[in-house]
């Protein structure tokens, strides 16, 4: 049995996490639960997982949840940073799922590891930002990292047996988002609510965003770098509106190989759950004769369209902070977009100059953890001096 902390438990991806805890009872224990806001949903949690401990983002929202709960729930209830931290290390937790949003769940993460937990991995800002620390760290550790994201999932379970350096290409899918096949001019125009109506995926309001933008893209190639060890050149961006195979490697006798699926994200939490075991289906098994996997069709990513995609390429090739100020500025105007306060175009404007503004002010190449929080820090407020 694998004991759980889910950080996050609350979104879309700790809600499918549950999913699959529920299918699997014998297999997994559920130890901690963290969420941001939503108390409601984390008291129903409460009520049927039994976790031992659980933190909320607030002392106010931590007091409320309290005064929820039935007199005889036994529940450690914490907050904050230092409650993510603490439900992350508890000594009875394997495995730490990170299905928060944005690279706030860096600091957990990392304390995880250092704890010697296993990482289920869907909180992909956190290696963006803090790839150069965490995966020194994995090593360090001796710790699995268990990709959760579809492609990644995808990239592990195709690269699993094959030969060490045999890796020649990762050819990394993308719906496309909302907006593919638009033109600069019609991006302009573009709503809140056509940017939140993903054509594949359910997903939360920022990772949807992001993939109406395509900076999803820029931060899973830049994800997919640290994960597998590659420059982010060897990874090509590959347009596939029916989201059915979730990635491909080129191996270097030119075989290709990719993972398919109906688009489900149960599928790649419980791989990353069960790894190395195969349990039994739970999700839509797979028919190439249904009319959604019938037709597969790739193209290539318009980047003059989707400037953010080469933005992404630039800060992943240069590293250091630069993908640190990249992100931090995305997690600003992205709140800004969801909001009503900026529009779709707002984003990659706001990306770029915060961009710039930290090369002109100096790049640091090799970021301690402390550097990354600095610039992480400098870039928010850059990118929220920019958006006043
Ligand atoms: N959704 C997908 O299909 C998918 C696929 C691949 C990768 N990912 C990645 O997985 C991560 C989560 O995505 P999502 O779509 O699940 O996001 P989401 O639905 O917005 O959920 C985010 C979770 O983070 C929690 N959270 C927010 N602030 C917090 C805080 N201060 N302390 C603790 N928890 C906090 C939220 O709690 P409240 O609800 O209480 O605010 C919620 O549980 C992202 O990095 C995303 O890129 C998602």
């Amino acid at each position: 049995m694998r004991s759980l902390c889910i950080l996050g438990s609350t979104g879309s991806i700790g809600t499918q996490t549950l999913e699959v805890v529920r299918h699997f009872p014998k297999e997994f224990r559920v130890v901690a639960l963290t969420c941001g806001g939503n108390i409601s949903l984390l008291a129903e949690q409460i009520k049927e997982f039994a976790p031992s401990y659980v933190s909320v983002s607030t002392d106010e929202k931590r007091k409320e949840l309290l005064s929820m709960l039935p007199s005889d729930t036994f529940v450690e209830v914490l907050c904050a940073d230092e409650g993510n931290i603490a439900c992350a290390t508890l000594p009875e937790v394997d495995c730490v799922v990170a299905a928060m949003v944005g690279m706030r769940g860096l600091p957990s993460v990392v304390a995880a590891i250092r704890e010697g937990k296993d990482i289920a991995l869907a909180n992909k800002e956190t290696l963006v930002s803090g790839g150069s620390v965490v995966m020194p760290l994995i090593r360090e550790k001796n710790v699995a990292l268990l990709p959760v994201d579809s492609e990644h999932s995808a990239i592990w379970q195709c690269l699993t047996g094959q030969p060490e350096k045999s890796l020649k290409r990762i050819l990394l899918t993308a719906s496309g988002g909302p907006f593919r096949g638009y033109s600069r001019e019609q991006l302009e125009k573009v709503t809140l609510e056509a940017a939140l109506a993903h054509p594949t995926w359910k997903m939360g309001g920022k990772i949807t965003i992001d993939s109406a933008s395509m900076m999803n893209k820029g931060l899973e190639i830049i994800e997919a770098s640290w994960l597998f060890d590659v420059p982010v050149d060897s990874i090509e961006v590959v347009v596939h509106p029916q989201s059915i195979v979730h990635s491909m490697i080129e191996l270097s006798d030119g075989s290709v190989l990719g993972q398919m699926g109906f688009p489900n994200m149960m599928m790649p939490i419980q791989v990353a759950l069960m790894y190395p075991a195969r349990s039994e289906c739970i999700c839509r098994p797979f028919s190439p004769f249904d009319e959604k996997a019938c037709n597969l069709t790739f193209e290539r990513v318009d980047r003059n369209v989707f400037r953010l995609v080469d933005m992404a390429y630039y800060a992943g090739r240069k590293g250091g902070t630069l993908p640190v100020a990249m992100n931090a500025a995305n997690e600003v105007v992205v709140a800004d977009f969801l909001s009503g306060r900026a529009s779709f175009l707002d984003i990659e404007k706001t990306v770029e100059a915060v961009m710039e503004k930290h090369e002109a002010e100096g790049v640091i190449t090799t970021p301690s953890l402390d550097d990354i929080f600095a610039v992480d820090a400098w870039a928010r407020a850059a990118a929220a001096e920019m958006r006043k």
